[in-house]
């Protein structure tokens, strides 16, 4: 009898597992000091459990391009459908992988919060390949969709949401990254009366939680990874959210030196060997996650304001994570226990 092919439901937590992985291998490390070691023990841990998930696996955002990263490199084939028979790999099925094993290096390397380990899958094309350059951003939940602009004044916008969420602008929370850059957008929101939290690090997490109602996040603004930007507009699509997006790659609004980033001429290059024929487009929540079938999952290595971080126990250690599909759409906050004792290992509610 030919075996089934791997349902939504089934990867969805094969994929956990998955996170699960990276984020215990990057928990350990939390507080060191040393964000390139957090980083490499995640990705080793993901890539070790990817292997197990019956797919055929091809990673579109990863660590690098091949010749930089050892592995997670994009363009890597990973999943178990490989080097098998017909008909094993004909119940695998072929999936796009977007990972970040540990977003929020610097967060884990201080004990800080919201460090996270993410990856999403959709079906071959579901993902956009997105160069690892800046992407500017604003990301909003369910009550706001259709009512941003990302090229709008951010009072606009802020009007727009407060509306549509039946309070005042002074009761919107919105989360800017601690940069130079945002200099304008920080003293746009405190001068539309807006309370800001600003942070260290972590995009994706806050961008996540913008999407969720009762985070009392309202928006997250202003420019981080175009990576990140494809993992968030995968989480927001099976959340009901939305994200407009704009790659971004002129020094100026970067806030930084010409010679400290790449020539304009030859990112726009890039772009274009890459298919991105308009440097300037803007992009949706569908152009940046055009699939169907959305499979997204995050582990908390450390506390955050959805998942709890990564707890051990001496006989254990504990997890705390969302899984979520966008065709099914399904939820799932999962509170996992791995046991490593004996048979007198004593499990907590
Ligand atoms: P890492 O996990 O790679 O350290 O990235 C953290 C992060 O803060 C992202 O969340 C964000 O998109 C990006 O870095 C911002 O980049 P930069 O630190 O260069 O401003």
């Amino acid at each position: 009898m030919a075996s089934e092919v791997r349902t939504e439901r089934e990867l969805s937590l094969d994929f956990l597992r998955v996170t699960e992985a990276a984020a215990i291998a990057a928990a350990r490390t939390m507080g060191q000091g040393d964000r390139k070691y957090s980083d490499q023990v995640a990705v080793e841990a993901m890539r070790e459990v990817m292997d197990s998930v019956p797919m055929r696996g091809r990673v579109v955002i990863g660590e690098g391009e091949r010749d930089e990263a050892p592995m997670l490199y994009i363009g890597e084939e990973v999943g178990g459908g490989f080097g098998v028979g017909e008909e094993m790999a004909a119940s695998c099925p072929e999936v796009d992988i977007a990972v970040d094993p540990l977003e929020g290096t610097n967060l884990c390397a201080l004990g800080a919060n919201n460090a996270i380990a993410v990856l999403a899958a959709a079906e071959r094309g579901g993902l956009l390949h997105a160069p690892d350059i800046y992407m500017d951003k604003i990301v909003v939940g369910p009550s706001s969709r259709g009512v941003i602009d990302i090229d709008a004044p951010v009072k606009e916008n802020l009007k727009n949401i407060a509306r549509r969420l039946g309070r005042d602008i002074e009761d919107l929370t919105v989360i800017v990254l601690d940069r130079k850059r945002h200099k304008k957008i920080i003293d746009d929101v405190r001068a539309a009366g807006a309370r800001i939290r600003l942070i260290s690090d972590g995009d994706l997490s806050a961008g996540i939680s913008a999407a969720v109602a009762g985070t009392n996040i309202h928006a997250c603004i202003g420019i981080g990874g175009a990576p990140e930007g494809v993992l968030t507009a995968a989480a927001v699509k099976c959340l009901n959210g939305e994200i407009q997006a704009r790659l971004v790659f002129d020094p100026e609004r970067l806030g930084v030196d010409r010679d400290k980033v790449p020539a304009e001429k030859e990112v726009i290059e890039r772009l274009k060997s890459m298919g991105i024929t308009d440097p300037n487009k803007v992009y949706d929540t569908d152009d940046l996650a055009p699939g169907k079938k959305i499979i997204f999952a995050a582990t908390g290595v450390t506390d955050g304001s959805l998942m709890r971080g990564v707890r051990f126990f001496g006989s254990g250690k504990r997890t705390h994570s969302m899984v979520m599909t966008s065709e099914s759409k399904h939820i799932r906050f999962v509170d996992s226990i791995h046991i490593e004792g004996g048979p007198d290992t004593v499990i907590r509610f």
